[in-house]
């Protein structure tokens, strides 16, 4: 039997009937930019991310991207990021042309370490991109505490972590914007490339809106230089429908990883995800991490299970921040974790039989 890494086939026939209807309705409006489908979904979405404003954007690099703006970040200033992130995070602080100041994880988590930020705030810091990674929220009393100390904005990076929470409060809904993705494979996925920041702040929300139109709010009347970075109609009428879905998701993806826990308990080297006493996860991704990372994915693609690395590269030693000048060992801990990170299949739809037969092919693996 073929497992994939991951498969849209039981999410998406459930809500096929749903989502052609929407797409009809979308269709038959006549109106395919910016329009009743976007409103309602960034309210919706505001709803859900119990925050008072949702502006739907373009993808999740531009929200950040929009979030870095709106608060007037650029040359000069330095940002607070993860050493461990999708590269999206370092590249929306270069896109405004501040400097990016990367901060280790906490290996036990893979967020990161709130600890370890207060040594990297200088004076020309503004901001702090906290990424929840995977699916589980960062210790954000700590971050909240520093900002304050400091003054610093914070910009959560919630691309992974829909209706995660810190505290029982909600991911999302703690920094003055937060960026969030629908690419389609994330927990709450568009069916093709969507974004949204989310703000209680009201000029934040309007800054965002105008820049993300051309830098207008009235047609053919331009107050900045903006972009084209709009959430498209479309998009937005299918999220809608997958928006009512999202939390069964997210119970769903919380069950495969309480099987995947049960089964691998006790495997060699085989590290498992760690959950803080005061987060939730949920599972955008379910990783592991093991010394032998590589033999282990080829053995799994050779029985047929589909496995990802996330990421194999850390940002720092990329060609694109070559210039950055940083050598391995720069961030062990991000690229200890680099090299020894493995993402199981996770999706909702997987069965109880099939998560057992990855954890088989992964204890026979051990056994060897
Ligand atoms: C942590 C993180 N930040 C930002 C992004 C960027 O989102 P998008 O692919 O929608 O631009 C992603 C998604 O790929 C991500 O995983």
């Amino acid at each position: 039997m073929k497992i994939p890494f991951l498969s849209f086939n039981a999410m998406h026939s459930h809500i096929k009937i749903e989502i052609m209807q929407a797409f009809e309705a979308f269709y038959d409006s006549n109106w395919y930019v910016l329009g009743k489908q976007v409103t309602e979904f960034e309210q919706a979405y505001a709803n859900f991310n119990q925050t008072t404003y949702c502006v739907g954007v373009s993808n999740g690099l531009d929200a950040i991207h929009l979030a870095l703006l709106a608060l007037n970040i650029g040359e000069g200033d330095e940002v607070i990021v993860p050493s461990n992130t999708y590269i999206a995070t370092w590249l929306a602080v270069s896109y405004v042309g501040a400097t990016i100041v990367p901060v280790e994880p906490d290996i036990r988590t893979y967020n990161i370490d709130a600890s370890e930020i207060e040594k990297a705030i200088t004076a020309k810091t503004k901001a702090i991109i906290p990424v929840h990674l995977y699916g589980q929220a960062c210790a954000m009393d700590e971050i909240l505490q520093l900002a304050e100390k400091y003054n610093l904005f914070i910009i959560e990076d919630n691309a992974q972590s829909q209706g995660a929470t810190w505290n029982n409060q909600i991911t999302g809904s703690f920094g003055h914007a937060n960026a969030t993705s629908f690419y389609p494979g994330k927990n709450l996925g568009a069916l093709g490339d969507a974004g949204a920041v989310t703000t209680n702040d009201a000029f934040l929300a309007d800054k965002i809106k105008v820049l993300r139109n051309y830098g207008s709010n009235k047609k053919y009347y331009n107050e900045a230089i903006g972009h084209n970075m709009r959430l498209d109609e479309c998009q937005a009428s299918i999220l809608k429908v997958k928006l009512n879905y999202l939390t069964d998701w997210t119970r769903q993806r919380q069950t495969i990883a309480s099987w995947y826990n049960e089964a691998l308990q006790n495997i060699g080297d085989l590290r498992l995800p760690f959950v803080h006493d005061n987060a939730t996860h949920v599972y955008h991704l379910y990783v592991v991490r093991t010394a032998q990372r590589d033999a282990l994915q080829q053995y799994l693609t050779k029985e047929g299970i589909g496995t990802l690395i996330h990421y194999p590269v850390p940002p720092h030693l990329q060609n694109a921040y070559q210039s950055l000048g940083y050598n391995q060992g720069a961030f062990p801990i991000a690229e200890t974790i680099a090299n020894s990170c493995l993402s199981l299949p996770m999706y909702p739809g997987i069965t109880s039989q099939e998560v057992s037969l990855v954890c088989k092919s992964i204890n026979d693996f051990f056994k060897k």
